[in-house]
């Protein structure tokens, strides 16, 4: 062959290499996981592992793109998101799923019904949590595992120790009626507002009060508007990982259980990052003076869970006596 020939063959060669390199590199399955708090919180932290394992794992043929902080969508903003594809992955806070009509999410927001993590663990890895998963799949939404965050503090700018207290009190709540109740119980004014607004509505005044685990807390800097925080772990806050059910489905095999032994390796990793980032933030808040820290007595704190317990009695029924009954099982919840 002469040389024009060889030239040729090569540029044939070459052009036929081209689209081969196109197939063998298409462009990568795009996840967008939108969350409302920030990177170092137990949920910011999972997230960000979930997507350095699942795009090492699927050697890139997988990008998720995380945007925490409500960057990308606020609280019932992106749930709306996720049913219309817009994104791919979210993990709300178990009280906001009842918007959505699945209220009985809302049974984790029962005030007092786990004293620890591991009653919780007895519900989100056990049969009842399974079950609760499975009937968001008429909303097009697939569970695929619940992250822990942890136990909540009650905060404001006057202590809070007995329902004389939270009078006349301006509390934000999350969209969950159960939080409602609880708060009226105890003789405040619940409002609902969206995570993102919460600690403008604590700076200006709309709001006097709140309750979240400290990680959230922390830092979203509401210790520095709020002149005193209640160690009352009264309730819990955690999450469900969701994805559009379609979406999902429609991932290549291999892929998907790829992803799926991801998620089982995010889930424990945050639920062992849940306890000690709650931790560590409490110890935080103490360290900047900028908040009083209040322990309640044994006898206050069953004052709460009695005056509490109302939640109980008014939202069995809504969200489900058999669900409520499973979850007492497991815990072994009594008013007194
Ligand atoms: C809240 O709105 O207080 C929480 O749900 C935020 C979160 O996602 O932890």
């Amino acid at each position: 062959m002469n040389l024009k020939g060889c030239f040729k063959s090569l540029a044939m060669m070459a052009a036929l290499a081209l689209p081969m390199t196109a197939i063998a590199a298409p462009a990568p399955i795009v996840i967008k996981f939108s969350h409302v708090v920030a990177q170092h919180t137990p949920k910011g932290q999972s997230a960000d592992y979930f997507k350095k394992i699942a795009e090492e794992r699927t050697k890139g043929r997988v990008k998720i793109e995380v945007y925490p902080n409500s960057q990308l969508y606020k609280d019932k903003e992106e749930m709306e998101a996720l049913q219309l594809g817009a994104v791919q992955m979210l993990a709300p806070s178990l009280a906001k799923f009842a918007p959505l009509g699945v209220k009985e999410f809302e049974v984790f927001d029962l005030p007092f019904i786990f004293d620890n993590y591991q009653e919780l663990h007895k519900v989100t890895q056990g049969p009842v949590g399974a079950k609760l998963l499975k009937k968001l799949e008429a909303k097009g939404i697939l569970g695929l595992a619940y992250w822990d965050n942890g136990f909540k503090v009650m905060s404001a700018n006057k202590p809070l120790k007995t329902p004389e207290d939270f009078k006349g009190q301006k509390m934000r709540i999350q969209s969950s009626k159960v939080l409602d109740t609880q708060m009226r119980s105890m003789g405040a004014n619940p409002q609902v507002l969206a995570f993102s607004e919460v600690y403008q509505a604590l700076q200006t005044g709309v709001v006097n009060g709140t309750e979240n685990p400290p990680s959230n807390l922390y830092t979203q800097k509401m210790h520095e508007v709020q002149k005193y925080v209640t160690l009352s772990d009264h309730g819990y806050l955690g999450y469900a990982v969701i994805v559009n059910k379609k979406f999902w489905a429609g991932l290549p095999a291999d892929i998907r259980t790829i992803l799926e032994g991801c998620m089982k390796d995010a889930t424990k990793y945050a639920n062992d990052v849940a306890k000690k980032d709650n931790d560590d933030a409490l110890a935080a808040v103490k360290k900047s003076g900028r908040s009083q820290l209040i322990t309640l007595t044994p006898q206050e704190r069953a004052v709460w869970k009695k005056t509490m317990d109302k939640a109980h009695k008014e939202h069995t029924a809504r969200i489900g006596a058999d669900v409520v009954k499973e979850v007492y099982a497991a815990t072994g919840y009594n008013p007194n």
